[in-house]
């Protein structure tokens, strides 16, 4: 089993319509594919988690980062998990609001400094499975 961590931005922002059918499609397709994971989106940024067998994963994802939708498409953390920590979801989403931020960032001095949140997990690699997970526990 594998796992790929990315991070995303949409320049102009991805309204809750387009996520929508973002979502609708990804799922359908991601069953399809034995894919689980979650997307992750706050203020034009993008996390995103895929799991599954190493092959679909990396062909899923060069399909993802090749979508004009958003740009700046990079990889923060691949490699082999023992198991899925979203095998019920083919695709969770989570709209990052306050109190997730807050449960996420809990520990980080760096975000009293005005970083986005993604940003931080994104330069914490270590950290951003887990917040992923923090964040799960809170759908
Ligand atoms: C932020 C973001 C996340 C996406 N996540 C998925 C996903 O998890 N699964 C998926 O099949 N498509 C996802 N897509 C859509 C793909 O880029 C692509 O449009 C879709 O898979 C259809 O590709 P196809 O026409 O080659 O089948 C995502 C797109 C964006 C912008």
């Amino acid at each position: 089993m594998y796992e790929l961590l990315y991070t995303s931005v949409s320049p102009k922002g991805l309204p809750e319509s387009e996520l929508a059918s973002i979502l609708e499609l990804a799922r359908i397709k991601n069953k399809k594919l034995g894919i689980t994971g979650m997307l992750v989106y706050h203020d034009r940024e993008i996390m995103q988690i895929l799991e599954g067998e190493e092959g679909p994963v990396k062909e899923l994802f060069n399909v993802i980062s090749r979508d004009e939708r958003h740009t700046s498409v990079k990889i923060f953390y691949q490699g082999n998990i023992e198991q899925r920590a979203f095998a019920d979801w083919s695709m969770a989403f989570k709209l990052l609001d306050d109190k997730s931020i807050a449960e996420i960032t809990e520990g980080y001095e760096d975000y009293s400094l005005g970083m986005s949140p993604i940003s931080m997990i994104k330069d914490n690699p270590n950290h951003g499975r887990k917040a992923f997970t923090t964040i799960l526990k809170s759908l």
